[in-house]
Formats: structure tokens, C-alpha cells, sequence
């Protein structure tokens, strides 16, 4: 009995060392493919640039965009995806990331606020907003 706690705790040491080893980086999300073509269709673009404006530009927008006040005190921050580089340009993980916003760790035990919009967009909506943010510049 004893030597199976102890076997559970070091597999729980070696777990969260891997775990905070790797950083947010390395987190697990479902490979999907992004609609064939969709960067380069206007009208999905334009329909990705209005659900923007219209549901995320309060806390994600830059100020001309009317990012809302409270957004400075978001912890941790809300990107305005104008540099958007690294593994998050995967369409992947930005559709992950809209689909479950703070529901899902390690976001929600850091205290996150991005909403979960799963059950309120489309699929459509959603790779309509990934595409609009793959396509945004400064
Ligand atoms: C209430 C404020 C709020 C709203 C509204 C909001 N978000 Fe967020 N979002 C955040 C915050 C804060 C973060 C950073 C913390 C995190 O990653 O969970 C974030 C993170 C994200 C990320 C991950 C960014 C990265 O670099 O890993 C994506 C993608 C995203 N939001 C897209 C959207 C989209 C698209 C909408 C509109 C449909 C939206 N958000 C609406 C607050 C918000």
C-alpha cells in the first residue's frame, strides 16, 4: 500500500515537472482543417471582420476599435492578433481556442476571462474569425 502512494506521488512530481517544463506551448488541442480556400474568400473574410468587431473587439481590438477600459486589467492579457506568430497561427489552435476559451486549462486556472463560444457561434462563425485573424496586420 505504502509503495503504491509513493509510486503515485513521484509519477505526480514527474507529471507537473513535464507539465511546467513545457510551458503553454506544448498544450494538447484536436488537429482540424481549416476550410479549403477560406483566407482567400472575400465575403468569409468580411463575415469574420463583422463577428470581430461585434463580439471580441471590446476586449481584443486595438483602442480605435473600441477595446473596452477593463480590458488593461485582464490577467493574463488580452492579444489584439496583429502580431500574431509562433504555434498560434495554427488555424487548429485558434479555433480551439475560440471553441473553449476559459473552460479549458491551463487558461481557465489562470484565471482567464475569454468566453467559450462554442455554443454560440457556428463552425462556420468560427473559422470565418480564424481566418479574419490570420489576415489581420497592425
Ligand atoms: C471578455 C473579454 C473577451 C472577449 C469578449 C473575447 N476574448 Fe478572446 N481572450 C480574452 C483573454 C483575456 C484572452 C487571454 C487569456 C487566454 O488565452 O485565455 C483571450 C484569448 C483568446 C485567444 C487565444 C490567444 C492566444 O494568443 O493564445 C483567441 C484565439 C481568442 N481569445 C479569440 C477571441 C475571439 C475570436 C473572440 C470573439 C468571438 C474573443 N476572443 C472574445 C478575452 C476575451
Amino acid at each position: 500500500m505504502k509503495r503504491s502512494y509513493g509510486n503515485l506521488l513521484r509519477r505526480a512530481i514527474v507529471l507537473s515537472l513535464v507539465l511546467f517544463g513545457c510551458g503553454e506551448s506544448r498544450v494538447d488541442y484536436p488537429q482540424r482543417q481549416m476550410p479549403e480556400g477560406l483566407l482567400r474568400e472575400a465575403a468569409q473574410l468580411s463575415a469574420g471582420y463583422t463577428l470581430f468587431h461585434d463580439k471580441c473587439a471590446s476586449c481584443h481590438g486595438k483602442l480605435s476599435e473600441g477595446r473596452s477600459d477593463r480590458a488593461v486589467f485582464f490577467d493574463p492579457p488580452a492579444p489584439d492578433f496583429t502580431n500574431i506568430n509562433d504555434p498560434k497561427t495554427d488555424p487548429a489552435y485558434l479555433y480551439w481556442r475560440i471553441e473553449s476559451g476559459k473552460n479549458v486549462e491551463p487558461y481557465r486556472s489562470q484565471g482567464s476571462v475569454m468566453p467559450a463560444w462554442g455554443g454560440y457561434l457556428t463552425e462556420q462563425q468560427i473559422w470565418q474569425l480564424v481566418a479574419y485573424l490570420q489576415s489581420r496586420g497592425p
